[in-house]
């Protein structure tokens, strides 16, 4: 059982000239930091990755300096707690595998930094994912601890429904309803696994104009230099 396909969402950053919404990346860094952050890890992004994309430098390391990092040995060979620092990157819920299994039922949450990349469906499977959790058909048995959502493969999944209408509360006054979370969060966690998406579509665009203009120059050179030897 694949689970069911996915609509195809129009996203804002879809056409090949369009970047992120970043003030949906930023809504998004919210609801991952509010809601997903209590089970799932991003390790791959730091701190300063959020700088001038969703945050100002000041306002990261006001978040940064939020959390406790291990660091050490000191001068004496001992470990210590200091606060976090642009460079660090993002705490992580549990220490490790069997306590995220532990806490999660046996089930292990993913780790998000390139779960738009790992999933098929990418995008639109985990907002169809967040959004489409349903209860079970007549006749499926769902046993104990599992929760039912037709787009997850097999149908039987071990995260239950997190985002609930008004979950969060959005400094730009956006109302926070199911969709609009999962929109924005999944948009983060797109930025997150794809970085480089706006620069990338930036420079494709650099790269047709200089390309257009120098197939036009040497077409026009080449029918100048020719005129002669008709
Ligand atoms: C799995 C996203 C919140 C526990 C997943 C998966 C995604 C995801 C994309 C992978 C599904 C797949 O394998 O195809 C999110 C997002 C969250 C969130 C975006 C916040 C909006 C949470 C929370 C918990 C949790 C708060 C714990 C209370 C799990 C577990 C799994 C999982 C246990 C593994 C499920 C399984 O393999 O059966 N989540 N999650 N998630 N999540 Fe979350």
């Amino acid at each position: 059982d694949e689970g069911l396909h996915p609509p195809e969402y129009p996203w804002s950053h879809k056409g090949i000239l369009d970047t992120f919404d970043h003030a949906s990346i930023r809504r998004g860094y919210q609801v991952y930091r509010e809601v997903c952050a209590a089970c799932h890890s991003l390790d791959r992004i730091a701190w300063r990755n959020l700088v001038g994309v969703s945050h100002t430098a000041d306002e990261v390391k006001a978040m940064a300096e939020e959390v406790e990092y291990q660091d050490g040995p000191d001068d004496e060979g001992e470990m210590f707690q200091r606060p976090g620092k642009l460079a660090d990157y993002m705490p992580a819920p549990y220490a490790n595998e069997s306590a995220a299994r532990a806490g999660n039922a046996g089930a292990l949450p993913p780790d998000l930094s390139l779960i738009v990349k790992a999933r098929h469906g990418g995008a639109d499977y985990i907002f169809a994912l967040l959004t489409g959790y349903v209860d079970a058909p007549a006749g499926v048995e769902i046993r104990e601890g599992m929760n039912y959502n037709p787009f997850f493969p097999g149908g039987a999944i071990g995260m239950a429904r997190v985002l609930f209408d008004g979950l969060v509360e959005f400094e730009d006054g956006t109302p926070a309803t199911t969709s609009q979370m999962a929109k924005d969060v999944v948009t983060f966690l797109h930025w997150a696994a794809e970085p480089e998406h706006d620069e990338r579509k930036k420079t494709g665009i650099k790269a047709v104009i200089l390309l257009s203009a120098l197939t036009l120059i040497s077409l026009y050179v080449k029918r100048f230099k020719w005129t002669p030897l008709k």
